[in-house]
């Protein structure tokens, strides 16, 4: 696109069903930050947008769990969130709420004016219904098979292991996640976009304009999408949660999550120009506009094909000019996850490590999923702490600023001749805004972050070969000039080091007393950052170094994590038992008959599912048993196995064969029923059992 006159960059609004944990910050938080905060240096006129994500079958799930209404989940994570996100430096112009009037109306608004216009098809269709719940079964509250994948654990909405969006009937083997039941269909009206009217529209937009400038993780999502042909989505659902669907005939019934949630990025900037008297429409409805979502990868289909949809089919809106979305972070080998605890929580990291923020930061970038799955281990933390941040950056500043003020009262020298290697040092320096801003620009912001450490490299190594702290013995003059170089690198490392590393950049900023107007731009132009006499503030450190002790507490917060799971699993595993039945006296035992007995023939039953027909051995006998176990065995496997049966059970007919005993068995964990198994050695037919 021609030069953008400003910026409309979002952020997916988290759910408000937990806290924001690094998952979340390494795939859209820091890396919108990084890009918010490099164009906001570069003067650009930007809007960096997000908010609570409040509705949805999430937040009533969260509710009933931890015995709170729904008003209340939301209050208490939006605001755990928020404040987070400010703690750890994160500057949206807007944080807003989808609980929010402003974006009540506005999704009401979107959702009428594609009513009225005739967009949406009204239906009556078959849906998934809990008849023990007797609640409709959509998105959350209802897992199956993945058609697509196989993935045994897909939601009614979306299969979190291939991306692929789905509409809950599409599930295989559907299971009701609140009652476990298996859902009915029963007919309920609904509004859909009928997707494949923009079919056309998304091929060229996608698939053609923006083949090359878009991730090919990206791409190759939605390209699948597309190609499996689109379909009509429901944009409306039956449940309580949520904004209403605003037009006649659809009482208890509410605007579907990914339908509203999108639109709160507009709603949010609404908020954002109303407070700044700002007009928000050319954010949003001006080609000269460039839009760009910062999304998590489970995310790409609703913003890559749906929203676009929506806005197309509403006409007054631009497209998204980039959707950078990231693959997934793990955390020390496994899959981040909120139910399971399994995660660093943003909140508590500011707890455990204060003043750090930039630490998390620089590390989330350095390993941050732009490509494909990334792992977070907390050694690797500590290691980039202490070997980069320290070692290099922090090193080569302190030198800095400790020799200015020894050797120059903390004035910037008037260097003397120029030799290559500072000429060099000097041009090189001039060169990394440009080779950084167009890694920004790229969504590189792994790349960027790492070539903004070669710029720390460089003057580390720089002050390493000329060592100063020699020649100031030798040669004042050759001191100056090197201090003086040095000097340009570190003011360039704190304008440079802004977007990725805020709280160090400020720090430095304030070391250096550098001019505040020194600007991004201002470092390629001028070898004169810091000019001669110029006074620096007081010396300190950056960074410090981070000790076993504190990762180790990290460590074993999550192994107590492992082992509180376990423990959750085991006890969700162990069968249900029966209570004790009434007590019995030693002569009601011992009338028991039970024996070992050898099954010689087995066949079903005919037109019982349940039953089959056994000829058991009993040692004194051949008889007939009519046993209840079809849905456990087949008639050849069971044939020659040993079995414990009860021999004085007085007959009686099943379906017109006579039963004359009865086989014990058990149920094992998973429900299948299993021989109380006498097999040991030396154990022959007819022996009793008691
Ligand atoms: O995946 C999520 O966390 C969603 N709450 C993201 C919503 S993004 C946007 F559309 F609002
Ligand atoms: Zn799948």
């Amino acid at each position: 696109m021609v030069t953008p006159k400003r910026y409309t960059i979002t952020a997916a609004l988290p759910y408000t069903n937990g806290p924001i944990h690094i998952g979340h910050l390494a795939g859209v938080y820091v890396p919108s930050d990084i890009y918010a905060r490099y164009l906001r240096l570069q003067g650009k006129d930007v809007a960096f947008i997000c908010g609570s994500d409040e509705h949805g079958v999430a937040i009533p799930m969260k509710a009933k769990k931890e015995g709170i209404t729904p008003q209340e989940v939301i209050d208490k994570y939006h605001n755990i969130i928020k404040q987070s996100f400010a703690d750890f430096g994160i500057t949206f112009d807007n944080y807003s709420r989808t609980s929010a009037k402003i974006h009540h109306e506005t999704a009401s608004e979107f959702f009428k004016k594609l009513h009225s216009e005739g967009k949406f098809i009204e239906e009556v269709t078959e849906q998934l219904y809990d008849p023990e719940a007797e609640q409709f079964l959509a998105d959350r509250f209802v897992t199956g098979t993945c058609p697509k994948c196989g993935h045994e654990e897909a939601y009614g909405d979306q299969c979190e292991k291939c991306g692929t969006s789905l509409n809950a009937t599409d599930l295989i083997n559907p299971k009701s996640t609140i009652s476990g039941a298996v859902p009915i269909l029963k007919k309920t009206k609904h509004w859909f976009l009928p997707l494949e009217n923009y079919e056309a529209f998304l091929k060229q937009w996608i698939l053609v304009d923006h083949k090359k400038d878009w991730k090919p993780n990206v791409y190759g999502q939605v390209k699948s999408w597309i190609d499996d042909g689109l379909r009509p989505r429901a944009v409306t659902r039956d449940l309580d949660w949520g904004i209403p669907v605003p037009v006649e005939g659809a009482d208890g019934k509410v605007l579907y999550v990914w339908f509203d949630a999108p639109i709160g990025y507009i709603s949010s900037t609404k908020e954002w120009a109303a407070r700044e008297g700002k007009d928000w429409e050319p954010y949003w409805k001006s080609d000269d506009t460039k839009l760009v979502h910062f999304i998590g990868k489970d995310n790409i289909v609703f913003h890559c094909v749906i929203f676009p949809a929506m806005l197309k089919a509403e006409g007054s809106y631009i497209l998204p000019d980039n959707v950078p979305a990231n693959e997934f972070l793990n955390l020390e080998g496994n899959k981040l996850s909120t139910s399971k605890n399994w995660a660093v929580w943003l909140h508590e990291y500011l707890e455990d490590f204060p003043g750090q923020q930039d630490v998390l930061r620089y590390t989330l970038t350095a390993t941050a999923p732009e490509t494909k799955d990334n792992d977070f281990t907390w050694k690797d933390f500590q290691a980039r702490n202490n070997n980069e941040l320290v070692a290099i950056f922090g090193n080569f500043i302190n030198r800095v600023a400790v020799l200015t003020h020894k050797y120059y009262e903390g004035r910037v020298p008037q260097p003397a001749d120029f030799r290559d290697i500072d000429t060099q040092a000097l041009e090189q320096m001039k060169a990394y805004p440009a080779v950084i801003g167009s890694s920004i620009e790229r969504y590189r912001f792994r790349e960027a972050q790492g070539e903004l450490m070669n710029l720390a490299r460089l003057g580390n190594k720089y002050l390493a070969d000329e060592e100063p702290w020699k020649t100031i013995k030798t040669d004042e003059e050759r001191t100056k000039t090197v201090m003086y170089v040095a000097l340009q690198i570190a003011a360039a490392l704190a304008v440079l080091s802004e977007p990725f590393l805020p709280f160090t950049s400020g720090k430095l900023k304030s070391i250096l007393n550098l001019n505040p107007d020194v600007g991004w731009d201002a470092i390629s132009k001028t070898t004169s950052l810091l000019q001669t006499q110029h006074q620096i503030g007081e010396a300190a450190l950056l960074f410090s170094k981070i000790e076993d002790e504190q990762i180790q507490q990290q460590l074993d917060k999550l192994e107590a994590t492992k082992a509180t799971n376990k423990t959750e699993t085991n006890n969700s595993e162990k069968p249900k038992l029966m209570p004790q039945k009434e007590t019995i006296n030693f002569d009601d035992f011992t009338k028991l008959d039970m024996r070992v007995g050898t099954i010689i023939e087995a066949e079903k039953m005919p037109k019982a599912d349940k039953l089959l027909v056994l000829k058991v051995d009993t040692g004194l006998d051949v008889r007939t048993v009519v046993s209840g176990i079809a849905e456990s065995f087949t008639p050849e496997e069971i044939i020659g196995k040993q079995v414990t049966i009860l021999i004085n059970l007085a007959p009686r007919k099943l379906r017109g064969v006579e039963s004359q005993g009865m086989i014990l068995m058990t149920e094992n964990a998973e429900g299948k029923l299993v021989f109380l198994n006498p097999d040991v050695d030396g154990v022959g037919n007819g022996m009793t059992i008691n």
